[in-house]
């Protein structure tokens, strides 16, 4: 089926008390991995590139690779910018066909990434977009900050009003990249974030959450959740280990890193109870 937005998607998700999974891809074969897994589990995904990713190709690249994956597919699959920096960035991606954008201000003070969000509100239409207030922690791209900024309640709620985002990334704990000691995460803000703001949340730094941290965000509001890191690990380790056995090949090594793309895919998808769903 065409790219789907995300406004159903994650809608449904808060309906139904599941998250969406948000898959960070830099190659066809990460792409292929989770839409593959995603029919293999009948969940609803989305997949999502960061301007790091879209230095790398451009978005017309990307968007037009996940539209004929998702073509071919019989479950709901979104394209998603992930941390857009710029507002010319964000607009590029929505001409180019993404189906879902988030603008991230979160490094500006709290009146600098109103400002910042609501320019790409106001041109976005139908398409739905995600921002981030608070600042989730660790490297992601090239963002780097060392600790986590957590997100207030009263100004969550405010800043949903204010911007008219339809999904927010909340800062409670996580972080992106590798955990150096497990994070310790506020659930309790959490709930606090979601019973005053209606929009679907989003988890952000996933990769090295146990499965039972997952579980209880996402009973306590969360409706999105991004996997990154992770996903980069296991499919160099798959090529890695193709590289052995067919060194000339990238159609040899790249399946074993899309296998293990899959299979890591697929236990995050039933994590966070979207199999079945779709
Ligand atoms: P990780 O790299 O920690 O999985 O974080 C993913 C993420 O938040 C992408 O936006
Ligand atoms: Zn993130």
């Amino acid at each position: 089926m065409p790219l789907v937005t995300t406004q159903e998607m994650l809608l449904d998700a808060q309906k139904r008390g599941y998250a969406v999974g948000a898959f960070n891809i830099e190659n066809m074969e990460m792409a292929q991995a989770i839409v593959a897994a995603a029919e293999a589990q009948r969940a609803p995904v989305m997949i999502q590139t960061t301007p790091g990713t879209l230095k790398y190709a451009p978005p017309e690249v990307y968007q037009a690779m996940v539209a004929a994956l998702a073509e071919k597919a019989s479950v709901p699959v979104a394209m998603h910018l992930d941390h857009g920096d710029s507002f010319d960035l964000a607009q590029r991606c929505l001409k180019a066909g993404y189906t879902s954008v988030m603008i991230d201000g979160s490094r500006l003070d709290y009146e600098g990434n109103i400002a910042l969000t609501r320019q790409v509100t106001d041109i976005a239409g139908e398409i739905p977009v995600e921002a981030e207030l608070g600042k989730v922690g660790g490297k992601e791209d090239t963002l780097q900050d060392e600790g986590c900024l957590y997100t207030d309640p009263d100004e969550a709620a405010e800043f949903a009003a204010r911007t008219g985002v339809t999904s927010l990334a909340v800062a409670i704990g996580t972080a992106h990249g590798v955990y150096k000691e497990k994070p310790r995460l506020d659930v309790e803000r959490l709930k606090a974030i979601r019973a005053k703001v209606e929009i679907p949340l989003v988890l952000h730094g996933a990769s090295g959450l146990s499965h039972e941290q997952v579980q209880e965000c996402v009973a306590a509001g969360i409706c999105k959740v991004n996997f990154a890191t992770e996903l980069r690990i296991a499919y160099t380790e798959g090529v890695k280990e193709g590289f052995e056995s067919s060194p000339i090949d990238p159609k040899a090594y790249g399946k074993v890193g899309r296998a293990k793309v899959q299979a890591l895919a697929e236990k995050w998808m039933a994590v966070c109870g979207a199999s079945g769903k779709a």
